[in-house]
């Protein structure tokens, strides 16, 4: 039989823990957290992306703020605007929403944004703070991937896992974090050779690589385990870089819409709560 991994399920039981520790946090009478995101430009599917997280913190009572600039905007106005977050003390997580326009710098606007409200774990300082196992937060999209794994008690020791993509905010993070796991892991890129023989070796496979239906369930190992983290918007239909019709040949997979989006999500909200909490200790 092959498995759907539900990411919806994985993100309500994270939001189950966030709610019970909120209980908490009223007794306390703390201020609930907050999260800011800045939001460049009309990208539809960033909108929807934003859209989604601004309704998960009012579904958990986090305060949140989206402050939505232009296109054309400067790279000197999206650091000022994140810098006036940094000094804010109201804010306990700032996020980014990528992708930002082709005329900003994307690595100078993220490493304005204090290592201490990074919800995202983007920062050098945090990734360095990853690669050494101290990071107060991990990257929401790959610690989203290991959380799937662990609800469906997909055993990760020791095994051969291969990584599809080694962008910084899904593919190199999600190594580390596999790493970590104590699995085997294979990074694999565009410059790869013979990638699609050589997955076929792969018990599970993540794959974000942002091509929409690049592979089918067959070209995996049969009862491969299957983490597709690429989301694209076709004619107004998700899907993501596998065409999983022909399903039946896994072990599992997890669906687009509904698998890793959700628990990204969830996980950010864990962050804002995480960071906010220090600050309230402090
Ligand atoms: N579900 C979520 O919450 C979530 C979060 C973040 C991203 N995403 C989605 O995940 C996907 C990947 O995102 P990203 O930000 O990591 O993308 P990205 O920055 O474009 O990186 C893509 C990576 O895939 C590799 N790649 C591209 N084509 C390939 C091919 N034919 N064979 C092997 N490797 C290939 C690239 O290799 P090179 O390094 O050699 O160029 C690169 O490392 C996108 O669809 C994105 O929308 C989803």
């Amino acid at each position: 039989m092959s498995e759907r991994m539900s990411g919806t399920l994985v993100s309500q039981k994270i939001q189950t823990e966030i709610a019970a520790e909120l209980q908490i946090w009223i007794q306390k009478k703390w201020m609930m957290p907050k999260l800011s995101v800045i939001l460049v430009g009309e990208d539809p599917a960033s909108q929807v992306y934003v859209g989604h997280k601004e309704k998960m913190c009012q579904a958990l009572g986090f305060s949140s703020e989206v402050i939505r600039l232009n296109a054309e905007v400067s790279e000197s106005e999206i650091i000022s605007e994140i810098q006036k977050l940094n000094l804010d003390t109201h804010v306990d997580g700032i996020l980014i929403q990528l992708p930002l326009p082709s005329h900003i710098n994307e690595r100078l606007v993220l490493e304005t944004v204090s290592a201490d409200k990074d919800a995202d774990c983007l920062t050098e300082k945090n990734l360095g703070r990853l690669l050494t196992g101290t990071a107060k937060v991990l990257p929401c999209t790959p610690s989203g991937v290991i959380e799937i794994f662990k609800f469906y008690k997909i055993n990760l020791l020791g095994k051969n896992i291969a990584v599809i993509g080694r962008s910084l905010i899904v593919g190199l993070p999600l190594f580390q974090l596999l790493t970590k796991e104590n699995a085997t892991v294979t990074l694999f890129h565009s410059k790869s050779e013979n990638l699609k023989q050589q997955i076929k070796n792969f018990d599970i496979v993540c794959v974000a690589i942002g091509k929409p239906e690049f592979f089918k369930a067959t070209d995996f190992k049969v009862d491969a385990v299957v983490i597709d983290v690429g989301i694209h918007r076709i004619e107004n239909k998700l899907t993501g870089d596998v065409n999983f019709t022909e399903f039946k040949n896994l072990k599992a997979y997890t669906p687009v819409p509904g698998g890793v989006g959700p628990t990204t999500i969830a996980i950010l909200m864990k962050n804002t709560l995480a960071l906010a909490k220090e600050r309230r200790q402090k």
